[in-house]
């Protein structure tokens, strides 16, 4: 991850927010590649999703929606996370996040055991593994002799009261100072109008899905959409997490993009589940992701909420671990009678066949733009050791990017800068290029180190214009990002694997 970040920053794909003014946690800036990267992840899945579907429409709702819309989903009662608090040294610590375990010693003589202090650790890639070393650590410090149970790890929403005092924190390593876990809302709160009271009181959108139920009769009575059907929407959602972390995997301000697709209330849901799970799939691969770094995770239906039928997280394999990229949830028809109930418009459709009204049911394929830009940034990030033509080995950083989402797709390059007619055709193939594509004009350096500071951003092609394509055919040197091989090709060539990668 180090490396990563570091190389987003140095390259200009992202930057902490306010950076300046020493960052502010859980805020990020996307700066010149990493704007196009994230432009270019939204748009292949708006055009796949939307435009080159017949059966979903699209939806651009406001962040700030009627308070009333919060308390109809439930989410002024129940969008919290549980929160504990060091009171010694006022960290704050998401409860499902914070492990402990009592350290328990076996006497071999009588076979008694005994409870010697507890130990904390935060969640990590091996909070087990931390727990058990601060026991052993523990037995050796207290010269307690028998033999140490091995830990059972608990989070601390499964704390006994009288366990609370004696869990330390990990923030002063000492017991006492931690409140027992309480519900904290997520949602960011702001005032509208000029009055600041309680009466003015709004939210900060914590999921962009409410506006799809909210508009879904405005969107039923344009007339374009037939049972089943989907709406969708990409912004900002903005959720007040206790610990950010990851970079931007789990920020405060981040980008979601969401689909509502609504089915008959006796369609098989779970066969349409099934085909959005595959679907969403099938779209991460297309983009670029590692197919062996996916894989899905159930969640168990004791876990769920009373309304929803199933909910399955497809799960990428971050370098921190094994973490959800993409959650498809069977709502039931939960939402749409909660904001018929609250605002009084009734939600049905007419079914011409059974001449019956009904509530549809829905299926949500939710994502976060932002933790798709890191899988992408994570899975195609590589450090290779290559031979140059002198025979020299040396390193070059390559991000792997599937051409449909790289920032750059073609660098342009003269083979030399001093000459006059190689730089003029240069930038003619630049300027025609550019009209259709994101491209890149470097004339500084020599030519290997070119490449490689293409590589860097993932550029997927370099081409060298050099005597021979002004003296002899057109053609000019085609390199390739993934293979480094090299290969003469003619303009037309070059337009028709563009118009065949990058779609
Ligand atoms: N409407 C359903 C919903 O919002 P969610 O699982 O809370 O479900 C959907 O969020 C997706 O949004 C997640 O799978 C994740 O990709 C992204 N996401 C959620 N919280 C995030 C955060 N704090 N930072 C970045 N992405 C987040």
């Amino acid at each position: 991850m180090e490396a990563i970040v570091s190389l987003s920053k140095r390259r200009g794909f992202v930057f902490p927010s306010s950076d300046i003014y020493g960052g502010f946690n859980g805020f990020f800036d996307y700066g010149p590649l990493g704007v196009e990267l994230k432009k270019n992840i939204r748009d292949c899945w708006w055009n796949d999703m939307v435009r080159r579907r017949e059966d979903i429409v699209g939806l651009e709702s406001s962040i700030i929606m009627h308070p009333k819309v919060w308390q109809a989903s439930g989410h002024v009662a129940g969008f919290t996370d549980p929160l504990v608090d060091c009171k010694a040294s006022k960290q704050r610590y998401r409860a499902d996040q914070l492990f402990f375990s009592a350290v328990e010693v076996v006497n071999p003589e009588d076979n008694s055991k005994q409870i010697i202090g507890y130990v904390s650790a935060l969640e990590s890639e091996n909070t087990a593994g931390d727990l058990q070393d601060k026991a052993e650590s523990m037995k050796r410090k207290k010269a307690v002799r028998g033999n140490l149970v091995t830990i059972t790890p608990r989070d601390m929403t499964e704390a006994k009261p009288e366990e609370i005092a004696l869990i330390p924190s990990p923030a002063t390593g000492e017991p006492g100072s931690l409140t027992e876990p309480r519900a904290f809302n997520m949602m960011f709160e702001t005032h509208v109008g000029a009055l600041r009271d309680e009466s003015s009181v709004s939210y900060l959108r914590p999921e962009t899905a409410q506006g799809m139920f909210v508009d879904f009769k405005n969107v039923v009575d344009t007339g374009r959409v037939k049972i089943p059907f989907g709406i969708a929407q990409i912004g900002k959602s903005f959720r007040n997490e206790i610990t950010p972390r990851n970079f931007i995997f789990r920020s405060r301000e981040f980008e979601q993009m969401e689909m509502e697709y609504f089915i008959h209330e006796d369609a098989d849901w779970a066969k349409s589940h099934r085909e959005w799970i595959n679907w969403c799939k099938s779209w991460l691969i297309s983009i670029g992701l590692p197919e062996s770094h996916l894989t899905e995770y159930n969640h168990p239906q004791e876990k769920l909420a009373f309304y929803s039928k199933g909910t399955t997280d497809i799960m990428f394999k971050y370098p921190f671990g094994v973490q959800e990229l993409w959650g498809i949830a069977a709502r039931g028809n939960y939402d749409l009678t909660q904001h018929a109930n609250a605002s009084g418009v009734p939600h049905f459709i007419f079914d011409e066949a059974t001449k019956k009204r009904y509530i549809p049911h829905v299926i949500e394929p939710a994502v976060g733009v932002d933790r798709i830009f890191l899988a992408v940034l994570c899975g195609g990030y590589a450090e290779e050791d290559v031979t140059d033509e002198k025979g020299n080995v040396e390193k070059r950083t390559v991000l792997r990017f599937n051409p449909r989402i790289a920032p750059v797709k073609v660098a342009v390059l003269p083979l030399l800068k001093n000459k006059p007619e190689l730089v003029q055709r240069a930038l003619d193939i630049y300027t025609r290029l550019k009209r259709r594509y994101a491209v890149f004009y470097d004339e500084g350096g020599a030519i290997g180190r070119r490449y490689r500071r293409q590589d860097e951003i993932g550029t997927p092609w370099c081409i060298t214009i050099d005597f021979d394509t002004i003296e002899k055919d057109g053609t000019f040197t085609l390199r390739e990002r993934d293979s480094m091989q090299q290969r003469r090709i003619t303009e037309a060539e070059l337009f028709a694997l563009l118009e065949e990668a990058v779609y």
